[in-house]
């Protein structure tokens, strides 16, 4: 699992949100509430979406993740 930031403005990675969508979380809301995640400038907001997407899509898909933004 990689963990390049997502969210430099409050230092989230990847890995953090990939565990939240592990755990059960949906939507941007509740990464936003655990991560603060896109509380800043907000320009991680497309990519913190697609990895959301894309994991929520892809349960079980999370060690064959390599899309590069
Ligand atoms: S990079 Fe995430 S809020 Fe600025």
């Amino acid at each position: 699992m990689k963990n390049r930031q997502i969210c430099l403005c409050n230092g989230v990675t990847e890995k953090e949100i990939l565990q939240l969508v592990k755990k059960g979380a949906k939507n941007m809301d509740e990464v936003r509430k655990f991560t603060l995640a896109t509380t800043g400038c907000g320009k991680c907001k497309f990519e913190v979406e697609a990895l959301l997407k894309f994991h929520s899509d892809n349960k079980q898909s999370d060690l064959q993740y390599n899309i590069e933004f």
